[in-house]
């Protein structure tokens, strides 16, 4: 599919969505929020893609935020419809894919921006990110899932604080607190990225979208994370994957995983 905003790139089992709007620090405007809809769908119906990482064009920049001139004149209708809308066909969407997703975060990662990271399966940084929800400098709150997603990653007291300060948080800052799991120079990311998702291709691609579901269950509303695991446990029984992955130990040899 042919974009304007973004790029999608697959190579040996990777799909690579780089936001593309560097004059605008890669601000998620409308049409981008779509557009990243559509890639990460079909990245993630596509059997060869085993996992999805993501970036922003530029060395300055994963992303600086949802675009502030889009929505500077809405009234309280259309902002609660911004916020539903946002979470629906992106951030929800996104941290529900069965397809593992990397955020790359190679530079400001504000507002929309970190949010959209945090929607991502896990996160990796390079040493020049910042990181924060600059929202009520602005005069509004996080409204891409911000409020719920940042506690549970980092603890509710350091959510509080930077949410109330606006501040940023630099990348040896976001690993102290947990909310990204390595930190290495620029032009080591996306390699780092790619090293990590090579070890994950090696395991069978079914289990880690039940595994995914599992852990997400744990925060759901309503939902009993526990039962869900037992039931995507059971699931796996009936996959080839299994019959695959348990033959292969069995016969002393490495599994080739069908991903069925
Ligand atoms: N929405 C729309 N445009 C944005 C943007 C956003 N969230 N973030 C950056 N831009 C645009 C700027 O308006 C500027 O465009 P212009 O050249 O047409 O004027 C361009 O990106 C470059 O940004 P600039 O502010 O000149 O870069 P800087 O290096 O001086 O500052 C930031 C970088 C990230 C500190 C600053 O851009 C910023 O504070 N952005 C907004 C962050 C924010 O509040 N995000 C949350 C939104 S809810």
């Amino acid at each position: 599919m042919a974009y304007e905003n973004i790029i999608s790139d697959y190579q040996n089992g990777i799909t690579t969505i780089t936001i593309n709007r560097p004059n605008k620090l890669n601000a998620l405007n409308k049409d981008t929020i779509q557009e990243l809809h559509d890639a990460f769908d079909e990245a993630n119906k596509d059997a060869d893609t085993k996992v999805i990482i993501i970036t922003g064009s530029g060395d300055k920049a994963f992303v600086a935020g949802a675009d502030i001139s889009e929505f500077a004149d809405f009234s309280v209708e259309e902002g609660g419809k911004l916020a539903a809308q946002g979470q629906a066909l992106l951030f929800d969407f996104v941290e529900n894919l069965g397809t593992p997703v990397i955020a790359a975060i190679n530079g400001f990662a504000l507002g929309g921006g970190l949010e959209l990271a945090m929607s991502c399966h896990f996160r990796i940084a390079s040493t020049n990110a910042k990181m924060g929800l600059p929202e009520t400098s602005l005069g509004v709150i996080p409204g891409y899932g911000g409020t719920q997603r940042l506690p549970q990653l980092i603890g509710k007291g350091r959510a509080m604080e930077m949410i109330m300060t606006a501040g940023m948080v630099d990348a040896s800052h976001a690993l102290s607190y947990g909310l990204v799991n390595h930190v290495v120079e620029q032009d080591e990311l996306l390699g780092l990225c790619e090293k990590i998702a090579g070890k994950i291709m090696r395991n069978s691609s079914v289990a880690i979208a039940e595994a995914i579901r599992s852990v997400n269950a744990a925060y759901k509303d309503g939902v009993n994370g526990f039962e869900i695991e037992i039931e995507s446990f059971g699931n796996c029984f009936g996959t080839e994957d299994f019959a695959e992955g348990t033959t292969a130990f069995l016969e002393k040899r490495k599994a080739d995983f069908p991903g069925r």
